[in-house]
Order: structure tokens, then sequence, then C-alpha cells
């Protein structure tokens, strides 16, 4: 097997975006050739007792999944597998397709092991990956569906795009995200506020039962986190996904103009604003940690913090697939280091 240090530098050769292109081709193959990738899966999908849980209804077979962004149009659920996922979390989808911010709108910060993206919610629409979702769906790893709206979509009509998406995709996935914090649409941001939340989550509760996390920006104090978030859960949110990308360009040393970054340098702010939630929310939601982890102890520390499962993408970029298996035996020892038998035993253990 080819090993991704060999490519790395031929993958860092092109920009990113047709990089990533490559890999989705790649990764596609696994749905007309599932048995081809049987060796992949036997190679970096970690299955272990103490990874194992129930959540959503669901089993997880370990906690570690695929941030939204990466499988935009959920051609990639079965490639996420063979690349040891736990769970894939597809979108940001919106109703209508869209193209996205002009071009190049994703950048590699190296050093910092960091990613700078502008993407605007590029994706194929509801109808596309509603398709692709009905021929997978249910599968053996979970699957979230993460949703937007379209950017033509006025902030007055959101709650529209929203609830037409939870239509469309209550039936074709584990859980739903409310993606309000992309920093990439705008206006988006902005519809982090009450009102807006309190009617989304009403709207939703006459439609589904299916859990529906909200997903967080980075970028507001701790205090506004657990104020927005804990908003969200007595409103009826699920759980709560942190954090999107960030805005604070004064992480990298040479910023593009446009974008949210993403990966080492978002790891603390991420962080910060994840335990400040889950000092809040601990037991009452269930919580998603996202930013910056790129290894088995920085996912063990999301866990002990309140983090039921973690998610990865620009870690992803730079350390290639193996990380997600590195990450889940890593875990394992880590957990029998600390002498839980279960991860579940983990999860929170900071707060008790
Ligand atoms: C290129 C790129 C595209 C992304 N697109 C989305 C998206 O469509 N929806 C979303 O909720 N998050 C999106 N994200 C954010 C990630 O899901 C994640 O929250 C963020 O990158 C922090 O995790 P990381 O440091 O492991 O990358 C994107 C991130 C990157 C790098």
């Amino acid at each position: 097997m080819i090993s991704y240090a060999s490519l790395k530098p031929y993958l860092f050769k092109l920009q990113p975006e047709t990089a990533h292109h490559l890999v989705e081709y790649f990764l596609r193959g696994a749905n007309i050739l599932p048995s081809a990738y049987n060796p992949w899966i036997e190679d970096h999908f970690v299955q272990h007792d103490s990874l194992q849980q129930e959540l959503f209804g669901r089993t997880f077979l370990n906690p570690v999944g695929l941030g939204a962004g990466f499988d935009k149009n959920a051609t990639m659920i079965r490639g996420m597998q063979a690349l040891g996922f736990g769970f894939t979390e597809i979108g940001t989808v919106t109703p209508q397709p869209q193209a996205g911010n002009p071009k190049p709108r994703m950048f590699r910060h190296i050093q910092e092991e960091s990613v700078q993206n502008a993407m605007g919610f590029n994706n194929d629409g509801m109808y596309k990956a509603e398709r692709r979702l009905q021929e997978r769906f249910p599968f053996s790893t979970p699957i979230g569906v993460n949703i937007g709206k379209n950017k033509t979509t006025e902030d007055k009509d959101a709650i529209n795009d929203y609830t037409t998406l939870i239509k469309n995709f209550k039936d074709l996935c584990d859980y739903l995200v409310i993606n309000i914090s992309s920093p990439n649409t705008p206006g988006l941001r902005d519809l982090q506020n009450e009102t807006f939340i309190k009617e989304l989550f009403a709207e939703a509760k006459k439609l589904t039962d299916k859990p529906i996390l909200l997903k967080i920006a980075p970028d507001m104090s701790p205090e506004q986190a657990v104020e927005l978030s804990t908003m969200a859960v007595n409103a009826g949110a699920a759980g709560i996904i942190a954090t999107n990308t960030t805005i604070d360009y004064s992480l990298v040393a040479n910023p593009e103009a446009i974008g949210g970054i993403s990966g080492a340098v978002l790891k603390e702010k991420s962080f910060e604003i994840f335990e400040a939630v889950t000092k809040a929310l601990y037991g009452k939601a269930v919580l998603i940690s996202v930013g910056g982890i790129d290894s088995a102890e920085e996912a063990y520390r999301r866990i002990k913090s309140g983090a039921s499962l973690v998610q990865i993408y620009s870690a992803l970029v730079f350390h290639g697939p193996t990380l997600i298996r590195d990450i889940n035996i890593g875990l394992i020892e880590l957990l029998q280091a600390d002498g839980f038998s279960n991860i579940t035993e983990a999860i929170g253990a900071d707060r008790k």
C-alpha cells in the first residue's frame, strides 16, 4: 500500500482544492468496487469494545468522525469508513446547488499545520445528496447531515431553507446539524441569535424526532458560547458541535484576506469554547468536539472534558488517513491506562 508520506509532496504541489478532488476521486471508487477497499478497512478501521458506544439509537464503533466540509455531497461515505472513521458528517448541503465563492478559496498554512478556507457552501444541492443517501442509508457507520441556507436566501427566509432540508433528510441520516456558524456565507453567523434558534427548533420539533445538533463558531466569548448553546438545548437541540473555523487571522503568520482558519492553530481556541460549553451542558446534551484535533492525546482531552464524539478535518491533510487509526489505537491505550473499560466512563471524567 502506498504511504501518505510518499504521496504528500505531490499532493502539496497541487492547489489544495485540486488535491481534494483527486482524493475524492480515489475514495469514490469505494462505491463502485467496495471489495477493493476491504484491505483498507482491515488496515485502518479500529473496532474495540472499549471504543464502542450507543448514541442517537445507533452503535458508534469508534468515536472519531469526519468533520463537515470534506464530503459535501455524500460521495465518500464508504471511502471514509475505509479510512477508519467511526462516523461521517456530510455537507454542508443547501437546498439548491451552488458554486460557492470564486477560486482560489482553500489555502494551506504548512508550517502551522493549518488550513484557511472560503469555500462558501459549494455543493450539489439537496436532491443529489438525497439520492446518494437513499442508496447508502442506513450504513454500518453512522451518518450525520450538516445543513445550511443558500447564499441567495435572505436571512428573513432562512428558516424555510432549514425546515426544507430537515424534511428532506430526516429519514436519511442518524443525526442532523444546523450550520449557522460558517464564516463564508455573508450574514449566516447573524442567525446565531435567540429568535432564530427558538423558532427553528420549534419548527424542527414539528417535523421530526431525529436528533438535531447546533454547530457553533469559535469567534465569541466562552460566556456567549454557553448562552447560545444553552438556549439551543432548551429550544430542543439534541447536542452541540464546537467548533467551526475561526476568523481570528492573528493565529497564522501569513493569513489570506478571506475565509475561516482550522487545524493546529485552532486547537486551544476551540477547546476553550468546548470546555465552557461542556461545563454548562455536560449530561444535558450530546457534545461533539472539533477543531485542531491531531492526536490521541488531544482527542482524549476532549473526551474527558465531555465530548461523546470528536471530529477531524484539517489534520487529515497534514498527517494522512493513518492518523485515524493511530488516534483510535492511542485512545484504547489511554482508556486502559486510566482504568476505564469503556469510553462512556471517560466521557466527561473531568466534570465528575
Ligand atoms: C476546506 C474546509 C471546508 C469546510 N466546510 C465546512 C462545511 O461545509 N460545513 C461545516 O459545518 N464545517 C465546515 N468546515 C469546518 C470543519 O468541519 C471543522 O469544524 C473545522 O475545520 C475545525 O476542525 P479541524 O481543525 O479538524 O479542521 C470546513 C473546514 C475546511 C478546512
